[in-house]
């Protein structure tokens, strides 16, 4: 990798700042997923075992108001990496201020502080979320060194990530060993893979992967598209989708791309269709060809289980993104599954999952440990999915 990491720097006696996307799923003050956190540690264990003083921190959730703050404290992702870790993370509720400055100043060797959601900034004013240079600024003055292990974060361009990188001095922002992982892993997929590399693509809306299908048309060998978006395309062929959700304004762009694909562009040819969005709503599987005016397809039919699973066993390099159909209702997960089965039995290929949705309904279904690589990031792998760059990446120092 092209980006200095943080085994380039000495961290012995330094305060080491680390950003982490510790932006994990809550209910009822309790976290419900902790990946995030759990890939965040060998990044912040390197840092504690070769001396560094810890200072870390993360937003979480949107902040708006100040109502929103009470919903969105760290200190429960603080206490879950204390039991992580298995010592002491001293949690500051504050984002700036001598408390903060006292606790940092004070820290020793080998311990670790994390201080409050810094999305707090944002209310006035949008200073985290707007990089109001000030606070990037006050932030870098709090460390020696910055370690931004915030892949699920790149995409976003704030005072925690960029604006830190900015102030904390030449050659002193380097990636965390998560961040490097991810841009290997991604990166490397995209932008130079073993072939054929074959790419997934699910979810409800062509609009939000248009970036995505036009950068790897250009990229992989076969691009297969399942889940609800599936149905503009359908529709863009000129084929009858009775009540299956499409995206009007897109059916043009959707015929564009079948166009332009040259042929890599591969459609399903059977869905698993229902009246209602339910369950237990009696479904059938149908060709894409005779999908019945009062129902919707909520999933793919083992038809194209087994037309995608021939592409992707010949597969070297494997990147999916979004679920092939309604995972979350067992009687509509069959093709999510049947996808994942199809990747488990590949024996000598590299297989990533690109974050969000399809992340979640890998790791709910049991696939976890049959991919080399779950990104943590949603939003970011799919703008790194796309070719974009991403400012938070951008802003580490080169080697
Ligand atoms: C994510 O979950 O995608 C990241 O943590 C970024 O969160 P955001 O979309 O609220 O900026």
């Amino acid at each position: 990798m092209s980006k200095k990491t943080i085994a380039d720097v000495d961290v012995k006696g330094k305060k080491v700042l680390i950003r982490v996307d510790f932006n994990v799923p809550m209910k009822d003050g309790k976290i419900t997923d902790d990946t995030r956190i759990t890939a965040a540690l060998p990044t912040i264990r390197h840092a504690l075992e070769h001396g560094g003083k810890v200072i870390a921190f993360s937003h979480l959730g949107r902040v708006e108001s100040e109502e929103d703050k009470k919903e969105n404290s760290l200190k429960p992702a603080a206490e879950r990496l204390s039991e992580l870790l298995g010592k002491p993370v001293a949690f500051i509720p504050e984002t700036r201020g001598e408390a903060l400055e006292k606790a940092a100043a004070a820290l020793k060797e080998g311990e670790i502080l994390m201080f409050e959601n810094t999305r707090f900034e944002d209310v006035p004013g949008k200073k985290e979320s707007k990089n109001n240079p000030e606070l990037g600024k006050y932030w870098a003055s709090l460390g020696d060194v910055f370690v931004n292990d915030a892949f699920g974060t790149a995409h976003r361009a704030h005072a925690s990530n960029v604006g830190i990188s900015e102030n904390i001095g030449e050659g002193l922002a380097v990636a965390g060993f998560l961040m490097e992982k991810e841009i290997k892993f991604i990166g490397e997929a995209v932008n130079n893979p073993k072939r054929p590399l074959v790419a997934i693509l699910g979810g409800a809306k062509v609009s939000d992967k248009i970036g995505v299908i036009e950068n790897l048309l250009t990229k992989a060998d076969k691009v297969l598209v399942g889940g609800a978006m599936m149905f503009t395309f359908l529709k863009a062929q000129g084929k009858a989708v009775g009540k299956s959700r499409v995206e009007e304004d897109k059916v043009e762009l959707a015929k564009s791309l079948l166009a332009k694909s040259g042929g890599k562009l591969i459609l399903p040819v059977d869905t698993v269709a229902a009246a209602e969005f339910k369950n237990d709503s009696p479904a059938e599987t149908v060709s894409v060809d005779a999908i019945p005016a009062d129902k919707m397809g909520l999933d793919i039919g083992p038809g194209t289980v087994a037309l995608f699973g021939a592409e992707i066993a010949k597969a070297k390099t494997v990147v999916w993104n979004g679920p092939m159909g309604v995972f979350e209702m067992p009687n509509f997960a069959k093709g999510t599954i049947g996808i994942c089965e199809a990747i488990a039995g590949l024996q000598d290929a590299v297989t990533i999952i690109g974050g969000g949705d399809s992340a979640a309904a890998a790791i709910s279904l049991g696939y976890e440990d049959k991919f080399t690589h779950i990104s943590t990031g949603g939003g970011a792998s799919l703008e790194y999915l796309e070719g974009k760059t991403l400012p938070g990446v951008a802003s580490i120092s080169d080697k």
